[in-house]
């Protein structure tokens, strides 16, 4: 089988890496890929958004199977794109049509989904420019703080919590009728905030029949303690700890269950990931979000712990069949610390060299932005490496990371090292 992966960060590394393991590929392509997509497998140079060159390319190599990493291409329909063209409707597609992609794309359409299929969420409220009078009266009804969210992507920023009542008018207004998100930010929902500890359970679905992979926790603040900036990701730890038999039986029956029940009833095309992004109040679990795809950095402690081959996953998905598959996981813990650029999420340099990769035992480094320059490693990105390593627990784990992370260097490398201390 000959597989395209799309995207070009950690996760994007980690599916080649697993996908390297099958006995069940012959050519491995990542677009547009890293440096460490270019050790494992051949990169392409094509925009994870050109679904015609994306074409060009399956027909000239003849590609079998084509998984997508990041919501973008999913979002705006690169499965339906295949599915209509006679000429590449052959190829399997891992990730949902545009209508499931929506489930991300609109965050009103995620709440209509959980409302009709009795899915628990925050209470919520949407907005537009029109209703944006009734929208402050609204906030006036609500206990701090006060959460916004841009109804479109915005790449992870479309999210405001505020504690001040004015300072949440005026941003609904800011995103409402001065566009702070763009188009993004047309429609706004306000809902109600959900006091408790996060955690994301992964789902690999065919539309009928369900697999839950291994649940993670992943560090979106910049800073220590969870403070400062959101990012993308700073660690992650799988399984999650407070994660136990009887919670994650909840989540199955009244999260997963219903959501998989939703996508058949409401006949969409699902053929891929998905991530929900849950919150565990007074020990019941909520729906934060839904994406359509892996996380990242979720994935490089999510697929390592995944003994089965994925190749033949990923196959039995999108064939409908993934219930003759039986899945194997890994019972240790798994950890990850992201190796990030000074500055980050804010302006950061690019063009450090890395250095130290021939002093990593016993852990896996995944490359996120980085690229190949005369013969070098230098980062290309924000986030720049995920050091993966296994432990009994997440503090033995976590030890071999940081150990490893340690061997690593760019100029002006951080890394948060306090991953874990709300466990
Ligand atoms: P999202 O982009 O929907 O994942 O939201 C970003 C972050 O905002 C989440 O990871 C949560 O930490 C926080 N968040 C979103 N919605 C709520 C809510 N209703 N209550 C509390 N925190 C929330
Ligand atoms: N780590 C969060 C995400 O992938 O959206």
């Amino acid at each position: 089988m000959k597989i395209l992966v799309l995207g070009a960060g950690g996760r994007e590394h980690t599916f080649a890496w697993k996908i390297a393991q099958s006995k069940k590929y012959t050519k491995l392509f990542v677009a547009p890929g890293n440096a460490g997509t270019a050790e494992i497998a051949e990169n392409v140079a094509i925009n994870v958004t050109d679904f015609k060159a994306i074409k060009d390319f399956v027909l000239k190599e003849n590609i079998d199977m084509l998984v997508v990493g990041p919501e973008d291409p999913l979002v705006q329909g690169i499965t339906d794109f295949f599915t209509e063209d006679p000429e590449i409707s052959h190829v399997k597609v891992i990730g949902p049509s545009k209508r499931g992609a929506l489930l991300e794309g609109s965050k009103e359409r995620a709440k209509e989904f959980m409302a009709m299929h009795k899915i628990p969420t925050a209470a919520y409220e949407s907005f537009t420019e029109e209703s944006l009078e009734t929208g402050k009266k609204f906030l006036e009804t609500l206990k701090p703080p006060y959460v916004l969210k841009a109804d479109g992507l915005a790449a992870g920023k479309g999210v405001l919590i505020l504690n001040d009542l004015e300072k949440a008018k005026q941003e609904l207004e800011n995103m409402l009728a001065d566009k702070k998100f763009g188009e993004a930010s047309a429609k706004v929902v306000i809902e109600e905030f959900l006091d408790g500890i996060e955690l994301s359970v992964f789902v690999l679905t065919d539309g009928k029949n369900y697999k839950i992979l291994p649940t993670a926790k992943d560090y979106k603040r910049i800073g220590e303690g969870d403070t400062g900036l959101n990012t993308g990701g700073m660690g992650a730890i799988s399984p999650v700890p407070f994660a136990d038999a009887a919670f994650m039986q909840k989540i199955e029956e009244r999260i997963v269950k219903p959501t998989v029940e939703g996508i058949k009833t409401e006949e969409i095309d699902y053929k891929g990931f998905i991530f929900i992004g849950l919150i565990k109040v007074d020990n019941e679990p909520y729906v934060i979000e839904y994406n359509v795809r892996m996380g990242d950095p979720e994935t490089e402690v999510v697929l390592p712990r995944i003994q089965s081959d994925l190749v033949e996953m990923l196959e039995k998905t999108a064939e409908g069949n993934l219930d003759k598959i039986s899945l194997e996981i890994d019972k240790r813990t798994a950890t990850t610390v992201m190796l990030v650029s000074g500055g980050y999420p804010e302006a950061y340099e690019k063009g450090k060299e890395i250095s130290g990769f021939d002093k990593i035992e016993d852990a896996v480094v995944f490359h996120a932005g980085t690229k190949n320059e005369n013969g070098k490693v230098v980062t290309n990105g924000g986030r720049v490496i995920a050091v993966s390593a296994f432990g009994e627990d997440f503090k033995q784990a976590l030890k071999k990371s940081y150990q490893n992370a340690g061997q690593l260097h760019f100029d002006k490398m951080y890394f948060r090292k306090d991953l874990g201390f709300d466990l």
